[in-house]
């Protein structure tokens, strides 16, 4: 990156979520439950060029990393992202998000009438279709918005 591009600062500790398509930082976070009132340090950039991608967000997050339920439901939002774990300034970790064929346990479906919004122990399980996730139960298809299907609880 060249002296005349604008970034945001380092961070000493915490997870840097590059990659992100363009336009899905405030998905990241709120598929991390993030949304400010925790305290932590955040730095988002939005669209900004990317070789790769076109137009890239970036998503810091100081003095937290995240689990692998919250990694796999980034990647339906965010097939290309890079999560690097920050210590002491270093990159000491760095993984590309792996796409699972399912996500159990973590969507909940949009369908009042599906076997798992009956009161029943079912867990959750969705497939990856083309155009969405898909649940496995009653084949409802969400599209759009993904992040706010997630089980919050
Ligand atoms: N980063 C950060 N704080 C640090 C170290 C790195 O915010 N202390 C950020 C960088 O700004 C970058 C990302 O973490 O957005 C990955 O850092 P690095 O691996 O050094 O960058 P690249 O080599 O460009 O990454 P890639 O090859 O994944 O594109
Ligand atoms: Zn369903």
């Amino acid at each position: 990156m060249s002296d005349r591009e604008l970034r945001v600062s380092k961070i000493r500790n915490g997870t840097v979520i590059d990659h992100v398509s363009g336009g899905q930082a405030l998905n990241v976070l709120s598929i991390l439950g993030i949304d400010g009132s925790e305290g932590l340090g955040v730095s988002i950039v939005m669209n900004v060029p990317s070789a790769q991608l076109g137009k890239k967000d970036v998503v810091k997050v100081e003095d937290r990393e995240l689990s692998q339920s919250e990694v796999d439901v980034l990647s339906l939002i965010a097939p290309e992202a890079t999560i690097n774990i920050i210590r002491d300034y270093e990159v000491t970790k760095k993984t590309r998000v792996d796409q699972p064929e399912t996500v159990t346990g973590i969507l909940s479906c949009p369908n009042h009438n599906c076997i798992t919004n009956g009161g029943e122990p079912v867990e959750t399980k969705f497939s990856i279709v083309p155009d969405g996730v898909r649940c496995a139960y009653c084949g409802t298809i969400i599209r759009d918005s993904i992040a706010e299907h997630i089980d919050t609880e």
